[in-house]
């Protein structure tokens, strides 16, 4: 009886606790070594993306998510969209006031971003045409983009010409449901735009991202890109996807 009505006490204290407080952030381990990307990417650039760009993203959206939530000016519309994970958040930001609105759109955005960028990478294989997407994916990249060496190529051109600080994003468009893709600068990305995008797979072209290992040969970086993406996740990102909205 007492074991029952501790548990009881103990649901109450985690729903208030749930219920009180906004989302908050933590920094996701690597899902691999610092090391395991070399030579691709240092194990001194990894600890640099991670431990301080990634970690600084992470505590300026905290700082800032805890700003709305406890802002007496705030109202409880606001605290609700603040206690939504950060992917939804992210996309509701037309909602927040505007003093929030772009440090949010920019760290937050860096957390999004980040946290699916280092999912998605894994040891190089020796050479870029070694490393190939599978199953499904595989399909629709083809049926896309007439063949995957197309859809590279046309990935990497994206990556090539654009400038200055930004990410490169294939995803599923939300309306036409084809594959898309398509540029954002800072950190924007797709679900910014409509949440019913389904992003598949990004490049980040800070140039935090690869300037200690590639200085200015930022097409080296992209090149290189293709040996470290672990197409499996991606599939896996595609299959979700495609569950998530039964329309595709
Ligand atoms: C982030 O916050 C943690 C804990 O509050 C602190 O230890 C760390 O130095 C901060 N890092 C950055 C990059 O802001
Ligand atoms: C491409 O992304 C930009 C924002 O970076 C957006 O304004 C535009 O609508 C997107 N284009 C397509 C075709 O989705
Ligand atoms: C690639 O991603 C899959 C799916 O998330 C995961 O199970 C696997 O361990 C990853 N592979 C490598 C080599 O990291
Ligand atoms: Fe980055």
């Amino acid at each position: 009886m007492l074991n029952i009505i501790i548990i009881i006490i103990t649901f109450f204290l985690i729903t208030i606790d749930y219920v009180d407080s906004q989302t908050e952030l933590t920094l996701p381990t690597l899902p691999y070594a610092y090391n395991a990307l070399e030579p691709v990417l240092s194990e001194y650039l990894m600890r640099l993306h991670h431990d301080k760009h990634f970690q600084m993203y992470t505590n300026k959206s905290n700082i800032i998510l805890k700003k709305m939530f406890t802002d007496t000016q705030s109202d409880n519309k606001l605290k609700e969209i603040v206690k939504q994970p950060i992917e939804i958040i992210l996309t509701q930001l037309e909602y927040l006031p505007h003093q929030y609105q772009l440090s949010l759109r920019y760290n937050g955005g860096g957390y999004f971003n980040h946290k699916l960028f280092f999912s998605m990478l894994k040891t190089p294989t020796s050479t870029v045409d070694e490393n190939k997407p599978i199953g499904p994916l595989l399909e629709a990249i083809e049926k896309n983009f007439g063949s995957f060496d197309k859809f590279k190529q046309l990935f990497s051109s994206a990556s090539y010409e654009f400038f200055g600080s930004g990410w490169i994003w294939l995803y599923i468009d939300a309306q036409t449901k084809r594959l898309i893709l398509n540029f954002t600068v800072n950190q924007d990305n797709p679900i910014m735009y409509d949440k019913n995008h389904i992003i598949l797979l990004c490049i980040d072209l800070w140039e935090h991202a690869y300037y200690p290992v590639y200085e200015n040969r930022r097409n080296e970086y992209i090149e290189n890109f293709w040996r470290i993406i672990n197409w499996s996740f991606v599939n896996q990102l595609y299959i979700e996807g495609q569950i998530k909205r039964s329309d595709l």
